[in-house]
């Protein structure tokens, strides 16, 4: 069989038109999706269920026919894994017990491998089930965005307990940091052998981090993760999405080791273009010209086309699929990417 597209987009190949896939694809925008939630019962029981898990996953491959599927679960199941009272309340979004500086010493990250197992079924599960074309991506969190849920224990504008916890105790910080390092790689690693074919690093809240923490919170344990995962499975493609790191996105590729970078939207074309000469690009639809339609989609979606469709690319949003989402949108997005022409 041929390399899945995305896979051949990831070692430096320019395919047009572009694989796509949207991340948040499998979500509350279906109504599958809802109707698969509730006979989960809650949100994190949906996460740990690998036949409701591998369900929502495909639902949307099913629908669209995208290029990838991306595991279902949360950024938050290594907290959870680590005991941190994460609950989700329908609405209000994630809750977990603030940790204290001194607690950080007694995290016990043993307990990763037994309870994150039902999620490697579910990659295991979804390779045997998804369509051979289709490429299946993991995925985890960044330390650094998990670390600010696990410190607020709520999600915040700015993330100002976080950041405030890191200048006022960086060693704890820095131990949070490696400790969730170690075990997002190990489980990055078995999403791998399991049959991920690619894994992305979800860094929502690096835009938040000024110069100095940027390189210390979302460069160096991200570039730690990369180092463990390619030791153990040589060649391991891996896509770095640092949401708001603006110009700093120029050396995070490099620093990091990531075989791609997702991009937002607010990263201009020129910086795109640039950014694409050392290797893959994800992204950067605006999300809310997904629920607007019409002209401002034809135009979001040309511009991207037109000006880095020439290059490596995966189309993508330049964040998650909101709820409001039409589905009509979405099927008017693949059919303009589709149908376009070099
Ligand atoms: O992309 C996918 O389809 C795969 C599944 C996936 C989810 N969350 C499912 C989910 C992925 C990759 C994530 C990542 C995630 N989770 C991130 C990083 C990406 C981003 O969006 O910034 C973050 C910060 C989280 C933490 C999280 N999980 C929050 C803040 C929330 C509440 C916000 C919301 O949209 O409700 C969640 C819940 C969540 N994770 C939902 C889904 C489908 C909605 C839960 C529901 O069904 O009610």
């Amino acid at each position: 069989m041929q390399k899945r597209k995305l896979v051949r987009v990831l070692e430096g190949e320019s395919v047009f038109p572009p694989p796509v896939w949207l991340m948040r694809q499998a979500g509350r925008y279906l109504p599958e999706y809802r109707a698969t939630r509730e006979k989960a019962g809650g949100f994190l029981d949906l996460c740990y269920n690998p036949d409701l898990a591998t369900e929502v996953t495909l639902q949307p491959i099913r629908r669209f026919g995208f290029d990838a599927a991306i595991l279902f679960s949360d950024i938050l199941v290594i907290p959870d894994a680590l005991d941190r009272g994460l609950h989700f309340v329908q609405g209000e979004g994630p809750k977990l017990t603030p940790i204290r500086p001194d607690e950080i010493a007694h995290l016990d990250p043993s307990r990763g491998e037994t309870h994150l197992s039902p999620v490697i079924a579910t990659v295991g599960r979804l390779r045997q089930e998804l369509p051979d074309e289709t490429t299946l991506i993991g995925f985890c969190g960044a330390p650094w965005t998990v670390a600010t849920y696990m410190i607020a224990g709520h999600g915040t504008p700015d993330q100002a307990p976080a950041r405030l916890f890191a200048y006022r105790n960086p060693a704890e910080m820095e131990t949070l940091l490696y400790l969730l390092a170690e075990m997002s790689a190990d489980y990055l690693i078995r999403q791998l052998q399991a049959g991920a074919d690619c894994v992305q690093i979800f860094d929502s809240w690096a835009g938040v981090l000024d110069e100095a923490s940027f390189e210390a919170y979302a460069v160096r344990p991200v570039a730690r993760i990369v180092e463990k995962v390619r030791a153990a499975v040589p060649g391991a493609k891996i896509i770095g999405f640092a949401k708001g790191a603006g110009t700093l996105l120029n050396t995070y590729r490099e620093k990091t080791g990531v075989d791609a970078v997702g991009l937002d939207w607010s990263v201009p074309v020129s910086q795109a273009k640039e950014l694409q000469k050392a290797g893959a690009i994800q992204g950067n639809l605006d999300p809310l010209r997904l629920i607007a339609g019409g002209k401002a989609l034809e135009d979001g979606v040309d511009r991207i086309l037109d000006n880095l469709g020439d290059g490596p690319l995966i189309f993508n949003l330049g964040h998650g699929i909101t709820p409001e989402a039409p589905i009509t949108h979405v099927e008017a997005l693949l059919d303009r990417i589709r149908t376009a022409k070099p």
